[in-house]
């Protein structure tokens, strides 16, 4: 079954084909550098680009599947959650397409794709189930008991920040631009780790709940403490960026390391650790969760490619070829609050 996927939750163009769940035969994704200068993501700059992108998108994604839209099974889409006039352009293009070539179209949860992203260039059977899966990005961190591919149970999520946000915030606040993630990552390389002692919040021993605010305004006392001093700049013998990026990343690690420990412990018969979101993305986490499941005796699963971890429309693909049963003739409403 050929599956063709938008995904426009937020500042990203993405179209892809996907066979059975798992064989991607093309993922065009065209991002929008037109938010560096902001800061983050602005909603009117992004759906005027989404408007203008999706065709050129679907065209090049068309050309590298080698098929045409008569050929595909179904269509699907990202309905929510996410920025409402992003979402529209995609419900609204795949609405359209839905219509005009007489395809059933199955409406997406944006998480629920990320879930799936563990699916893409693998077989279908690699998962052993139960699973944990930690979804990470820039507005969720989310943990999750997936005891088969369409059942799932909420363990704990975020009470304030989302990492990925902590992540961007942190890159602002350093000046270093946006998005965060792989910037700060970057400066991580050559810094100290031990260098900052940040806060780990403790929000109760069985709490599997995450909380990031406390590192952000650590992050921002010792940023505003340096300030001060005019000195944000690193020099040959000043490396506070690189220092205070590897001491935040860390943090982050052992934030998500403690919270798997625990919940491996209530819940002994999980058999996979999953990790996926863009801040799957990220080499120094990747390690430390790989190292936990190693000595947990589970098996770890990242998504195949860096592409698959950050947002991209082959996950709704994977994830609509699991909720076929959702597919509809009627118009499919973005939803930016959908509930998973
Ligand atoms: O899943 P995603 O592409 O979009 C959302 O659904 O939010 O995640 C984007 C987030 C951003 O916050 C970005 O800074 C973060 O993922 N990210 C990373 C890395 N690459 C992307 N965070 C840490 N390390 C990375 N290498
Ligand atoms: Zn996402």
């Amino acid at each position: 079954m050929k599956i063709l996927a938008f995904e426009t939750s937020c500042d990203d163009t993405a179209v892809a084909i996907v066979e059975d769940g798992c064989r991607v035969l093309a993922s065009v994704r065209v991002s929008q550098v037109e938010h560096n200068e902001w800061g983050g993501v602005v909603p009117e700059i992004a759906a005027r680009l989404h408007a203008e992108n999706w065709r050129g998108a679907l065209e090049q994604c068309l050309g590298v599947a080698e098929i045409s839209i008569t050929a595909i099974d179904a269509l699907a889409v990202t309905q929510g959650p996410g920025l409402q006039t992003s979402l529209l352009s995609g419900t609204t293009a795949a609405n359209f397409l839905a219509q005009l070539y007489q395809k059933p179209l199955i409406p997406v949860h944006h998480i629920y794709g990320h879930l799936c992203s563990v699916f893409l260039d693998r077989d279908l059977n690699t998962v052993q189930f139960p699973a944990l899966v930690l979804t990470v990005s820039g507005g969720h961190t989310d943990l999750y008991l997936w005891k088969t591919a369409t059942e799932w149970e909420k363990l704990g999520g975020t009470l304030d920040d989302a990492a990925g946000e902590a992540f961007d915030k942190t890159a602002k606040m350093l000046g270093l631009g946006y998005p965060g993630g792989p910037i700060v990552s970057k400066n991580a390389e050559n810094g100290d780790r031990n260098a900052y002692q940040l806060p780990v919040p403790n929000l109760g021993k069985d709490s599997l709940d995450f909380s990031f605010s406390g590192v952000k305004a650590a992050v921002y006392r010792l940023i505003e403490t340096r300030k001060d001093k005019s000195r944000l700049v690193p020099t040959e013998d000043d490396n506070f960026i690189n220092d205070l990026c590897a001491s935040f990343e860390s943090t982050v690690a052992t934030i998500f390391t403690k919270k798997i420990t625990t919940a491996l412990a209530q819940h002994p018969g999980v058999k996979t650790l999953c990790f996926v979101g863009g801040v799957s993305a990220n080499t120094h986490i990747r390690k430390a969760l790989e190292t936990l499941s190693q000595q947990s005796g589970i098996q770890f699963l990242r998504p195949e490619k860096l592409e698959y971890c950050t947002d991209n429309a082959a996950m709704i693909a994977s994830a609509a070829y699991f909720q076929k049963d959702r597919a509809t003739s009627a118009y499919v409403e973005a939803d930016p609050r959908l509930k998973l």
